[in-house]
This record gives C-alpha cells, sequence and structure tokens, in this order.
C-alpha cells in the first residue's frame, strides 16, 4: 500500500492554536497508510505582489504543498474572514499551481455558533480559484469550538466523527487520482 502524504495548513500563528490542535487531532484519526504533517512557517512568508521573486520562505511552502498528496486546512474566521496571512501564502501559489488538482479538506473553527462560517466560504472560493481536488463533503465549520478540546486535543465524539468522515473523503479523493 503506498503511504499517503497529508499537509495540514493551520491559518491561525497562536501557540495555543484550536485550530492547530484540529490538525494534530487529524493526525490521530489517519489510515494506518497515512502521515499528516502541519506547515509550520507562514508567518514567515512576505506579502504577495506579482512579479515579485520567491525567497525561501515562499520556496518551503510552495514545495510543501507540491509533494504532498493532499492537503488539510484548519482555519479560523478574523473580521467575518480568511486571516490574511493564510490569504497571503494561497496567493503566492495562483501564479505556480502547486494546488492544481490537489485534493483537499477544508475546515473553520470558532468559539461562536457560527463555527466561522464566513472565512470557510472564503477559503473555497480560493480553493476554486486554485483548482483544487474537492466535492461537497470536503469541508466542515466546528463551532464552539473551546468546549471540544481536552488537553491539547478534541474530544467531542461528534467533532471526532466529522472529522473521520472528511479525512475518509479526502483519501477517497485520492483514489480517484489513483494514488492508494
Ligand atoms: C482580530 C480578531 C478577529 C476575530 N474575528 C472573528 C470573526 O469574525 N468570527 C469568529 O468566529 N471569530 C472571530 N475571532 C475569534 C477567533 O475565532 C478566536 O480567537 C479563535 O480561537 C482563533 O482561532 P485559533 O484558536 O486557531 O487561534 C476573532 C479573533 C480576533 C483576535
Amino acid at each position: 500500500m503506498e503511504q499517503i502524504k497529508i499537509l495540514g495548513i493551520s491559518g491561525s500563528l497562536r501557540t495555543d492554536s484550536t485550530n492547530t490542535i484540529i490538525l494534530n487531532t487529524c493526525k490521530t484519526l489517519l489510515p494506518a497508510n497515512a502521515t499528516l504533517t502541519v506547515f509550520q512557517g507562514l508567518d514567515l512568508i512576505p506579502h504577495f505582489s506579482p512579479g515579485l521573486e520567491d525567497n525561501e520562505a515562499v520556496a518551503r511552502f510552495k514545495s510543501a504543498v507540491a509533494q504532498a498528496d493532499a492537503v488539510i486546512f484548519s482555519t479560523p474566521e478574523y473580521a467575518f474572514g480568511l486571516p490574511g496571512t493564510l490569504k497571503n501564502a494561497l496567493d503566492w501559489t495562483v501564479g505556480t499551481g502547486e494546488f492544481n488538482a490537489k485534493p483537499v479538506a477544508a475546515i473553520s473553527a470558532s468559539p461562536l455558533n457560527t463555527g466561522g462560517d464566513k472565512a470557510l466560504a472564503s477559503l473555497l472560493l480560493t480553493l476554486a480559484a486554485l483548482g483544487t481536488l474537492r466535492n461537497d463533503h470536503s469541508s466542515a465549520a466546528i463551532p464552539n469550538i473551546k468546549g471540544k478540546i481536552e488537553q491539547g486535543y478534541v474530544t467531542d465524539i461528534q467533532t471526532l466523527d466529522m472529522l473521520r468522515a472528511l479525512i475518509n473523503n479526502l483519501t477517497s479523493l485520492l483514489n480517484l487520482r489513483g494514488v492508494n
């Protein structure tokens, strides 16, 4: 069975980020032949401007995406939108296409009962612009996230079931592409 490499991208830079905790929890829910590495260094990526050369941080990000079989995002919502850091990193890949045909899953999480749904909608629009591979089961907004975490992991049963379903769907998208 071929090894599946999944890249996790958190939209939050906070040390105690609930979104990074969601990605760390996903690590515990993977099939035996899959690994998930959470990308570090989104904050080192400079502001995108067309024509700028890739620096080392940009090259690292692009290479991590290119080498991954699939990507899982988990992002907060800031002021009803996507965190600028995440949108900025994605903008760097528009011209070079690292996300093109890449199977993705997108999660938003919030302490509010909206689950950060506006940030999720915005992320999905950007992922459509980037040509990623997704379906109707590739995304989920997680409301009231603070009460669903204990000791650095998601412990809420329904949320764990939802994350499992998201991962299963992601691997089925990979199978469509012939990676299994
Ligand atoms: C500047 C700022 C703006 C925020 N705006 C929103 C918002 O529009 N919607 C929302 O659901 N939460 C909002 N929040 C709360 C975040 O969802 C909350 O801080 C969350 O824990 C951040 O995710 P993290 O734990 O992964 O860092 C905002 C927080 C900050 C600091």
